[in-house]
């Protein structure tokens, strides 16, 4: 299984321009059923959660061609409802096909979707509003399946504003018979993206970006959609310019969306600048500790940032403490980081950091996408030499991370088949092909 070298204490210096968002594009590659014609996606990544999509697409007769970031579709040839089970159990994002296959054929079958231990990933507010757009979701044995004439429309409200579960609801309610109100949506970027996306498409759709979203149904047609930066990656590249004492921009990104996760940066001492689609950290100084953080549905401190975070926090000059409140089991990483010579303690979902001066480099492993990030952030910062296990995670959502912190200056390696030529190997099996 590939693994991950890295000699620490390596100042980070430079530029790079950041992928296509992970988050953005799995929800609109399930979307990518619904529409007539061809749909072509720029600036797609090349990661394995979307090699995972290609191949469900695949199974269910869409045509796709993806080579050098560019993805073409045509949902014309679909010819099945069923998400093979080995597929859809391998990734959290498998769940949205059910709204858009019941859309587009009136009936779904899938697996009981994978994703990362972080904690229980329940499916119940996705099965809810599916439900309240009328369609009948029942199990069979380990499959997970659904039925309905045609979805109805009308309000549909969401007790906790659930990322997936607004994704899932806008996949149906753009094929419902009639108008549907979405209240308590998530606010993210990707579902936002999510709605430009149909609305390019044909769909007709208000608000997203607030708690109350607007679908009026129309016929769906293929479009030409870049994907824009994944602000998660953005951000994962700016904690390890923090904490190599480094100087770094990231390109192909909006500032806006990372609001918080800035205000965060700068409170640790770093100098943040940025521009209309760039963002440059510097840090000079000592890292400063942040007496209370916590993790917060959109616009608050993203959830996916604090595993990139608590390396930072463990070697700030002082005591922080952070709380993890979307996901109870998300701050494994502390266990990790003890190891290297860091001081965390973790009571249920809140670490109290006790900064140290210095990170000591060790085997380390990997048990999640961001948890691995975060590793490789603190395997920068370290006195010597770290060997991070686990790279499987990370190939899920980084696109050649090796690569790219190897550009900035990192000494970095990557054993067995690397990143870039696994995504070469991958989009060699979707150039031109026939399906
Ligand atoms: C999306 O996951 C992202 N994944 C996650 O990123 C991200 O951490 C999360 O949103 C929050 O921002 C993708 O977009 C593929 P949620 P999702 O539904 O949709 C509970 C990464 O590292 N919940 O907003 O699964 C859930 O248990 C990944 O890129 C229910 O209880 O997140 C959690 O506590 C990790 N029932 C909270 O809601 C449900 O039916 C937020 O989950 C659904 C969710």
């Amino acid at each position: 299984m590939p693994e991950i070298f890295v000699e620490g204490g390596h100042r980070l210096r430079g530029e790079l321009y950041v992928q296509g968002s992970k988050n953005a594009v799995l929800p609109i590659l399930a979307a990518a059923v619904l529409p007539e014609g061809e749909t072509v996606l720029t600036r797609v990544p090349v990661i394995g959660d979307v090699a995972v999509s290609l191949e469900i697409l695949s199974a269910l007769g869409v045509s796709v061609s993806f080579a050098d970031g560019r993805l073409t579709l045509c949902a014309d040839s679909l010819c099945s409802a069923e998400v093979p089970q080995e597929l859809g159990a391998r990734m959290r994002s498998s769940v949205l096909f059910l709204g858009s296959l019941l859309g587009r054929r009136q009936e779904v079958r899938t697996a009981f979707p994978g994703g990362c231990a972080i904690g229980s990933r329940p499916v119940g507010l996705h099965l809810s509003v599916l439900r309240q757009l009328g369609a009948e979701i029942f199990s069979e044995g380990d499959r997970l399946c659904g039925r309905v004439e045609q979805f109805t429309g009308g309000t549909v409200t969401l007790p906790s504003p659930s990322v997936g579960a607004t994704e899932q609801a806008l996949l149906a309610a753009v094929s419902a018979a009639g108008e549907t109100l979405l209240r308590g949506a998530a606010r993210e970027p990707e579902v936002q993206i999510l709605c430009d996306f149909l609305c390019a498409c044909g769909a007709k759709i208000r608000g997203q970006g607030t708690g109350e979203i607007r679908v009026t149904p129309a016929p769906l047609h293929g479009c030409h959609f870049e994907i824009p930066g994944d602000r998660i990656a953005a951000g994962t590249y700016l904690a390890a310019a923090a904490a190599t004492s480094g100087d770094v921009t990231v390109r192909g990104i909006f500032p806006a969306q990372l609001r918080s996760s800035l205000a965060v940066f700068r409170r640790l001492g770093c100098l943040v600048d940025e521009g209309e689609d760039w963002v440059r950290l510097i840090r000079e100084g000592a890292l400063r500790p942040v007496s209370r953080l916590e993790t917060e549905p959109y616009p608050g401190f993203p959830t996916d940032m604090q595993p990139l975070i608590l390396p930072l926090l463990a070697l700030a000059s002082g005591e922080s403490r952070l709380w993890e409140n979307l996901f109870e089991n998300r701050l494994g990483l502390a266990g990790e980081l003890n190891r290297m010579g860091a001081d965390i303690e973790v009571h249920d979902r809140l670490a109290v950091i006790h900064g140290v001066e210095s990170l000591a480099g060790c085997p380390v492993a990997a048990h999640d996408l961001r948890g691995g990030a975060g590793l490789l952030v603190a395997a920068l910062a370290a006195r010597g030499d770290s060997h991070i296990t686990g790279r499987k995670y990370m190939e899920r959502g980084y696109e050649e991370p090796e690569r790219n912190l190897a550009a900035l200056g990192a000494v970095i390696r990557c054993s067995g088949e690397s990143g870039q030529r696994r995504g070469k190997r991958e989009e060699a099996r979707w150039r031109n092909s026939d399906r």
